[in-house]
């Protein structure tokens, strides 16, 4: 199979504020044990009140550019996959290109929710098939804090901040991405969704009263389509590449629910030491937690040339994808 992408450099940006299970304890009715046996997160990280989307983002995209030893000027183009932008418009893509000073590249704003990151780099894969692209920012940036209802024990023990990015560049060897798959089932777009503030429902009075700015979630029913998606997409990736799962030497599935994973690796027979994992210290933080995850498995060094990555994503939509890399710049 032709490798059309490689991966030149990976970073990511955590805020430095921490929310632990004790402390939602203090402003919520939950409990510690409750969410570590039904979640798996013991603490999450929690935006500064004036950061936005784009400072997680710009100090992502900040440590990318320098691993992949490369100067914002290489960049073609710029993607934030986000659920939680600095604005409606214009896109957060666009603040980050100007902070970065790349400004031959185009940028844009990509929502596929937690998905977002498998999305970007499907089409980031994609569009370096043109002689016009060669050096690809992608970016999974959210401040999950600011959309959260901390009235609401079902949702806000869950979701975390952070950025993680990805500069891909051509690739004419081994390396880089083998196959990327993307879906979506628009029957359940009332699942998982912030109903207010777009044109369904403008930003008024009412919709405030209403609380209809927080995320709302149908929590079993994403669990059930989660577990259920995550075999399904790695098998058909595994199919397609004619690997077997035995090749497989990390398994890096979206961070929602530790029970999520478990589930998937115990029917896709996955031993779990091969599995990335942040979810613990970082709850989920939607479009970020794939790309933050691997730029810490890059940056601790465990991802060795050759190794097979698996990484899977599921989220509002609902949407689905997933992707196949060979690790390595050859
Ligand atoms: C949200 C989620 C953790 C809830 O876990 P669950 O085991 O399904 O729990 P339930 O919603 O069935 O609730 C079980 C009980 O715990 C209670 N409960 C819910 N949240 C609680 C909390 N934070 N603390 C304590 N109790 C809680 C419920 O009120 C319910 O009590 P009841 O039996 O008295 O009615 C789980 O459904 C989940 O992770 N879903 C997927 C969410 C997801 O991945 N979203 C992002 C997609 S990208």
């Amino acid at each position: 199979m032709q490798i059309k992408a490689k991966v030149l450099g990976t970073g990511y940006f955590l805020p430095d504020r921490i929310l632990s299970n004790h402390d939602l304890e203090k402003i919520v009715d939950t409990n510690n044990e409750w969410i570590v046996e039904r979640t798996g997160i013991r603490e999450r990280r929690i935006a500064e009140p004036d950061m936005r989307c784009s400072d997680l983002a710009y100090e992502a995209a900040q440590m990318a550019l320098k691993n992949a030893n490369l100067s914002p000027e290489d960049l073609d183009l710029i993607i934030v996959a986000t659920d939680t932008p600095d604005y409606m418009f214009p896109a957060t893509a666009c603040v980050v290109q100007a902070r970065l000073g790349a400004k031959k590249a185009g940028a844009f704003d990509l929502e596929a929710g937690c998905t977002g990151f498998i999305y970007a780099m499907s089409v980031a894969e994609k569009f370096l098939l043109s002689p016009d692209f060669n050096h690809i920012m992608i970016i999974g940036s959210e401040v999950m804090s600011k959309i959260m209802d901390y009235t609401d024990r079902g949702t806000c023990i869950l979701f975390g901040d952070g950025a993680g990015a990805m500069v891909l560049g051509k690739s004419a060897g081994t390396c880089g991405i083998v196959n990327a798959e993307i879906g979506a089932d628009g029957t359940g777009a009332g699942l998982l969704l912030q109903p207010g503030g777009g044109s369904a429902f403008p930003a008024s009075h009412e919709s405030i009263d209403k609380k209809l700015h927080y995320l709302k979630m149908s929590g079993n029913d994403i669990y059930k389509f989660a577990t259920r998606i995550i075999v399904e997409i790695s098998e058909r990736l595994l199919n397609k590449a004619g690997l077997g799962i035995e090749q497989v030497d990390f398994f890096l599935p979206h961070q929602a629910n530790i029970r999520i994973i478990n589930s998937a690796l115990k029917r896709l027979k996955i031993p779990a030491e091969k599995v990335l994992l942040n979810l613990e210290h970082c709850g989920n933080m939607s479009a970020a937690s794939i790309p933050v995850a691997l730029a810490q498995a890059d940056e601790k060094q465990l991802l060795k040339s050759g190794a097979i990555i698996l990484t899977v994503g599921f989220g509002t939509g609902l949407t689905y994808g997933g992707a196949l890399i060979r690790w390595g710049r050859d």
